[in-house]
């Protein structure tokens, strides 16, 4: 990606603030002298600087100052208290962007006095290896370009779709949100049943491990539906439709359903 002229502030250098600063890093789409990173734990400052190049600040308003773009980072139980700060320094023109679980832009918005330009991302921890699964909603406040630059960036750390109601936020909180947590119990379940029927812990976790990466891998380079690559690798008769066979019996769709429902909900229930 092209540099950019923006000056980032990081409010909030805890792991989430860690993976997207070392992502733009790491991608070119900032240098270290454009990414200020703000923690009111001193340790984590020292962290970013070592780690990252960028400067630091335990004033969150100094960090902002000057700034076109600021990142949201902080737990939702700290956001009134980062917002408070933010808002003293906060130009008219930056965009803000907050990652963190069920804080409404209508929330963030009234603390931020009315400013229009905010933006919610919800990324997943596969992040913090540049793998996230990201989704975005705008305020209308936000201008194309600006919707392109913030694409872009969410882009640096992995795979990014665009919602078009914050609602959805909830159920991408309940799916990709919360899916990495789903899909390692599916290779904890899969190695665990290698391991009872004979095969030894560490050949056991290779194979479920490299199953779940090699099945996402043929899914995103073949473009295939997931029925489709399924169907592909059922012959009549064979092993694995007989696997699937116990999985359908046991509702395995349903239980999923059920699961996402689940943290969907509760993402509402936590939802300001
Ligand atoms: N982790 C995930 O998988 C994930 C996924 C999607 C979205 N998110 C969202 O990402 C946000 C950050 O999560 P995280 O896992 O990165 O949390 P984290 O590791 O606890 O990082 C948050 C950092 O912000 C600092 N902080 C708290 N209040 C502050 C303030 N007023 N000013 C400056 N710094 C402050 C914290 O310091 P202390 O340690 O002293 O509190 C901590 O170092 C959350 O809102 C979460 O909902 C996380």
């Amino acid at each position: 990606m092209k540099k950019r002229a923006t000056q980032l502030a990081c409010i909030g250098s805890g792991k989430m603030g860690e993976a997207l600063v070392r992502g733009l890093l790491g991608s070119g789409a900032f240098r270290p002298d454009q990414i200020r990173a703000a923690d009111r734990d001193p340790a984590r400052c020292t962290v970013m600087e070592k780690t990252c190049g960028v400067s630091t600040y335990q004033d969150n308003r100094e960090a902002v100052r000057g700034a076109d773009l600021v990142l949201l980072a902080v737990k939702p139980q700290d956001m009134e208290t980062a917002l408070n700060e933010v808002g003293e320094t906060l130009s008219s023109e930056a965009v803000v962007v907050s990652i963190a679980a069920g804080v409404t832009t209508n929330w963030l918005r009234q603390r931020l006095a009315g400013h229009p330009k905010v933006v919610r991302a919800m990324p997943n921890a596969a992040a913090w290896v540049s793998k996230s699964t990201t989704a975005l909603y705008f305020c209308p406040g936000i201008g194309e370009q600006e919707r392109k630059e913030i694409q872009e960036i969410f882009g640096t750390v992995g795979a990014c779709v665009v919602v078009e109601t914050e609602d959805h936020l909830d159920i991408v909180t309940g799916l990709s949100g919360s899916g990495p947590a789903y899909v390692f119990l599916l290779m904890e379940s899969l190695a665990e049943a290698g391991v009872t029927l004979g095969l030894s812990r560490p050949v056991a976790v290779e194979l479920a491990l490299h199953t779940v990466l090699g099945s996402a891998h043929l899914a995103l380079e073949s473009g295939k539906p997931f029925a489709a690559l399924r169907e592909m690798i059922c012959s009549p008769g064979g092993t694995t439709l007989a696997g699937l066979k116990v999985l359908e019996e046991g509702a395995f769709r349903a239980l999923f359903l059920r699961a996402v429902e689940a943290a969907t909900r509760r993402s509402r229930e936590l939802a300001r």
